[in-house]
């Protein structure tokens, strides 16, 4: 990678000299006036961690277990739509390069590639789900990521419709021809609707399920074995409902500042969820996690592990695999650093710290 790309800004100002106008809004766009893209960033900016001096952190074990999965640091890859908008090789270069790290990705139901295609790529996999206004769609997509090999479902909760993206309306957003919804392909009728705006907003409109509800995870849980994380969950007694519906974990998230954009931030949503759960299912949390303190932070407030986002694609967009690698490495190494730096051997240590 070129030197002069030290930090996530680096990749993302590279990136955006890369992207086609398109993409780049498409990608960056938070929702309405976009408050929320700064505040989830200035909500970590504003924990202040206590570090722990004169502790032995010549060697530090950054890895972690998550719902039985090993991580070589506590992080996966969120799941993001469209990922060949970023580069030619979308979905497949991350997941090589998530399994080149050992780092797990969570393959969107908006993928431009297969979700079989991409269970090719060894390494462990989730599978984020969009509940279909059709259920016949969200049963086979189910069924499908199971035989696929994946090894947990993450139910989207905070998207009933799309957030309303400004940029995306004003540039008529849609996939570029011979680029199409590879999960969704063979259930696909030809959209109605306005012909003007977002094309995914319209689809959203059309096809996504603004039902969802409780008893609808009922309904998910009944349809598999695989454990269910629920993503989008900012309120305690959201978690705690989770908890009850038997749930394996909750992802403290906004969406990315991408559905509404009044959210709380996530660093401050994140300790109330944490104390309601209390440790009987895991919690993870996203939301412009940019430094490896960032990571430590989430700990800190109750986090077993964190989600990353647009990072990854920019690292994508720069140099397809090998950039993806690369941010990867660097989220890594800024962690362990970050360890070493607030005095924590092991991930555990970071509990004490906020
Ligand atoms: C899709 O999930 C999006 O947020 O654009």
């Amino acid at each position: 990678m070129p030197k002069a790309l030290l930090t996530i800004a680096d990749y993302r100002k590279a990136a955006r000299k890369i992207l086609p106008r398109m993409a780049w809004d498409y990608f960056r766009s938070g929702s309405d006036g976009q408050t929320l893209l700064a505040r989830n960033r200035a909500a970590w900016d504003a924990i202040e961690l206590r570090p722990c001096v004169m502790v032995d952190v010549s060697t530090v074990d950054p890895s972690t277990t998550v719902l039985g999965l090993k991580l070589p640091f506590p992080a996966l890859i969120a799941p993001m739509a469209y990922q060949k908008l970023a580069h030619k090789d979308g979905e497949l270069a991350v997941a090589r390069a998530a399994a080149a790290c050992g780092v797990p990705c969570v393959v969107s139901t908006m993928a431009t590639t297969s979700l079989e295609d991409i269970a090719q790529v060894p390494g462990p996999k989730w599978f984020q789900l969009y509940c279909h206004k059709d259920r016949a769609i969200t049963e086979d997509l189910i069924h499908r990521a199971e035989a696929a090999g994946y090894t947990a479902l993450v139910v989207t909760a905070d998207a009933p419709v799309l957030g309303r993206r400004i940029a995306d309306e004003r540039n008529g957003f849609e996939l570029p021809k011979g680029m199409t919804r590879e999960n969704l392909a063979r259930y696909e009728r030809p959209m109605g609707g306005s012909g003007s705006g977002s094309h995914l907003s319209e689809l959203f409109r059309t096809r996504q399920d603004a039902a969802l509800n409780w008893r609808d995870l009922d309904w998910i849980r009944s349809l598999t074995r695989l454990p269910i994380l629920l993503k989008g969950v900012l309120r305690p007694d959201d978690a705690r409902r989770a908890v009850e519906a038997g749930c394996a974990g909750v992802i403290v998230s906004n969406h990315g500042g991408r559905q509404c954009d009044a959210a709380i931030a996530t660093a401050r949503a994140l300790p109330e969820v944490a104390a309601e759960v209390g440790g009987k299912i895991a919690v993870l949390a996203d939301g412009a996690i940019e430094w490896g303190n960032d990571i430590l932070r989430a700990l800190a407030l109750g986090a077993d592990a964190v989600l990353i986002g647009r990072p990854v694609l920019w690292g994508l967009a720069v140099a397809g695999r090998a950039g993806v690698k690369a941010v990867l490495d660097l989220y890594r190494e800024d962690f362990t650093r970050a360890m070493q730096l607030c005095g924590c051997a092991r991930v555990a240590d970071a509990r004490g710290l906020a």
